[in-house]
């Protein structure tokens, strides 16, 4: 590797540095997000510009080619995608990377094993333990991540698979692993790694089968950092710096992320990387009870006599686009003096942050935006919650239900408001498809439609009633 292409790495490895530490608050974000835009560019063209120097012209045409098909179709589908589809997108490509790293590491075991490579003694042995490795974390990034996203795009039921003795069958297949690659490195053969090829193949798609919905965003950012460390592992063996410093930086923040996601939600770690090791299986308690429902002009009244409001959003205001009329209705009370703040449950909606972008891209201002811990004390001193298209993360279940799926997760406290509105289309379930006591609630009503339509109506209805 040349000199130039060794400073091109070093200034993309900074940048995607500088990246993560810009994406870690709401003011920086968008700085973040043009230091990693600017990295990535840096690392393809100087990537490129290698091949020119070492590969033949097939070599250099097909990278070229690569290049373009990858480009257009990650544009076209950066384009295309519904903020709601990219928790299933991301999920798709931890999956190319997985399997880019399998097949990095097959060719490594292809090249030594055909003779074309100057490895030899203990540098073989490193070589084909690299191989090992890298071929088993991108299987079980690859079919993990697939599993992830036929879950998040709900072309398979969310509800967690629990076969019989899945903790042992988990660590026997690591226990298998460690066995085989011993054996690949005393030995390499390409049935040893065929084996590897197809123990990380079942084990990934076993581990996020035995993940139930409310528990997949932490899976989400554990695929994230496996995927990381796949890519690290190629980085190895291609010897290529970058890919190494990129690999574990993903690899890390990923790991980093899901440990403080575990934590919001009240998750073993271990659990959730074990594939719900120490699970056990749930049974919520049955729901019974009469709703009320309100319409879009009592609800404009009852905002019209209150001094504090809390906007709870969650997955629906996404579905529904509602967060423009939700900041116009933010706007419209806190010109009429009443106080108006936004309580945001860590994995409200599909991703994190989910619902901080959408509010910051409608202009909510940040400081009005409040993480749960900072709202749920106040829930007992509101007038009204809005609840907006959030279900999950809102269900008095979780904390008063023990056989509950999502027993143990902190939620929003709405209930404590003096009068809570839910807005959403039916009485159907959340994402982890648990009834939800709520609504049964003395204090609550649902306002039935869709979440926009429902507050473009409450708007509607305010001039005559708000401020007169
Ligand atoms: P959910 O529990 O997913 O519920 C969303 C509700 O929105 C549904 O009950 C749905 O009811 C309603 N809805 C859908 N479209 C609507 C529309 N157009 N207008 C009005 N309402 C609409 O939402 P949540 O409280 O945000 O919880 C998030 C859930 O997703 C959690 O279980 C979380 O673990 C999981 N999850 C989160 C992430 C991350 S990282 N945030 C990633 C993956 C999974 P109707 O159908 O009756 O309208």
């Amino acid at each position: 590797m040349n000199t130039w292409t060794t400073a091109a790495y070093l200034v993309a490895a900074l940048l995607f540095v500088a990246s993560l530490a810009g994406l870690s608050k709401h003011e920086t974000a968008r700085a973040g997000v043009s230091f990693g835009i600017t990295g990535m560019v840096i690392a393809l063209l100087a990537t490129a510009v290698a091949a020119f120097d070492s590969a033949s012209v097939v070599g250099v045409t097909l990278l070229l080619v690569a290049l373009a098909i990858g480009t257009a179709i990650g544009l076209w589908r950066a384009r295309v995608v519904e903020m709601t589809g990219m928790p299933e997108l991301i999920a798709l490509m931890h999956s190319f990377v997985g399997l880019a790293a399998v097949l990095v590491g097959w060719n490594g075991f292809l090249e030594a094993d055909s003779g074309h490579s100057d490895l030899t003694g203990s540098l073989l042995a490193i070589h084909h333990s690299e191989v090992a490795i890298g071929v088993f974390i991108g299987c079980v990034t690859f079919t993990g991540s697939i599993l992830a996203y036929l879950k998040l795009s709900a072309r398979i039921p969310s509800v967690p698979l629990t076969l019989p003795g899945k903790t042992i069958l988990n660590l026997g297949a690591l226990a298998a692993f460690a066995a085989l690659t011993v054996r690949f490195v005393i030995s390499p053969g390409a049935w040893v790694l065929t084996a590897v090829t197809v123990l990380a193949l079942l084990l990934g798609t076993h581990l996020v089968a035995s993940i139930g919905g409310g528990d997949m965003p932490v899976v989400v950012s554990m695929l994230n950092s496996y995927s990381g460390w796949a890519a690290a592992a190629s980085g190895f063996l291609l010897s290529n710096n970058l890919l190494i410093i990129t690999g574990a930086l993903v690899g890390s923040s990923g790991a980093y992320l899901s440990y403080v996601m575990c934590k919001a939600m009240n998750r073993s770690f271990i659990s959730v990387i074990a594939g719900g090791f120490g699970a056990t299986s749930s049974s919520a308690a049955t729901v019974e009870g009469v709703h009320r429902e309100i319409h879009a002009q009592e609800v404009a009244e009852m905002l019209s006599d209150a001094r504090s409001v809390v906007i709870a959003p969650g997955y629906g205001m996404a579905v529904a686009q509602a967060q423009y009329p939700v900041a116009d209705l933010t706007r419209r009370l806190r010109e009429q003096g009443v106080e108006v703040r936004f309580g945001v449950h860590p994995v409200a909606g599909r991703l994190p942050g989910h619902m901080n972008v959408l509010l910051a891209e409608a202009q909510v201002p940040y400081d009005i935006v409040l993480e749960m811990d900072e709202i749920n004390d106040d829930f007992a001193g509101t007038d009204v919650v809005l609840v907006i298209g959030a279900n999950d993360t809102v269900n008095p279940a979780a904390s008063e239900d023990p056989g509950s799926p999502l027993a143990g997760m902190p939620v929003l406290r709405v209930w404590e408001a003096r009068n809570v509105v839910v807005f959403k289309r039916s009485m159907a379930t959340g994402y982890a498809g648990v009834q939800n006591p709520l609504f049964f609630r003395e204090n609550s009503q649902m306002l039935f439609g869709d979440a926009k339509d429902g507050v473009q109506s409450i708007l509607a209805a305010m001039p005559a009633r708000v401020g007169t």
